[in-house]
């Protein structure tokens, strides 16, 4: 006898949207990492940068978003974004139901958990799911970039060459390739 299957079929499963959020001030090749595994997992990424008033960033929203567009260009599923606000607002706004992080070391579980309680209390219906951060970018920040082509040296094996090249001329660093 022919069994049944209960499995929704793929192509009628609903879209899951996850969005991943943050300030990517700049974009790092450890986002990237995060950015290119979570788009094997979801339907659609969208990369969501905060409008934050309350900090001085080295670029614009603007220039964040067009370094992250140029850095996923290769993932079609992968899309970039600004917002205002609660993040949980955004992700409803837009009919996300997942918000990825990544975590790299200890330290920044204590702070990643006590956002995704926060966001729980926010908002039931979205889940934060966070991805270990690869081991060769367990130590990469946007800071750390920042810090080492403010003082000189190279960062090209810490973000893509377009974002390297626009922090050097930041910095005015001798790096500078093109
Ligand atoms: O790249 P970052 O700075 O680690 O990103 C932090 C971010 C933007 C994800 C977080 O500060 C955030 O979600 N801010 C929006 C305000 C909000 O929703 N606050 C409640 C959760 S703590």
């Amino acid at each position: 006898m022919l069994k049944i299957s209960t499995v929704i079929p793929y192509k009628l499963k609903p879209t899951v949207i996850a969005i991943y959020p943050g300030s990517f001030d700049p974009i790092t090749l450890g986002h990237l990492d995060i950015i290119e595994r979570g788009s094997k997992l979801f339907d659609r990424v969208v990369v969501a940068v905060l409008r934050n008033p309350g900090k001085a960033p080295l670029f614009t929203v603007e220039q964040r978003l067009c370094q992250i567009r140029t850095a996923t260009k290769h993932l079609p599923q992968v899309e970039a974004d600004s917002f205002d606000g609660l993040t949980v607002a955004y992700a409803n706004l837009i009919g996300a139901k997942v918000l990825l992080r990544g975590l790299r070391v200890l330290s920044d579980f204590e702070k990643e958990l006590q956002m995704a309680h926060t966001n729980k209390t926010l908002s039931t219906e979205i889940e934060t799911v966070f991805l270990a951060t690869s081991t060769e970018y367990g130590f990469l920040s946007s800071s750390i970039v920042k810090e080492i082509a403010r003082f000189n040296g190279s960062i090209d094996h810490l973000v893509s060459p377009h974002v390297a090249s626009e922090i050097y001329q930041c910095y005015n660093n001798p790096s500078i390739h093109s």
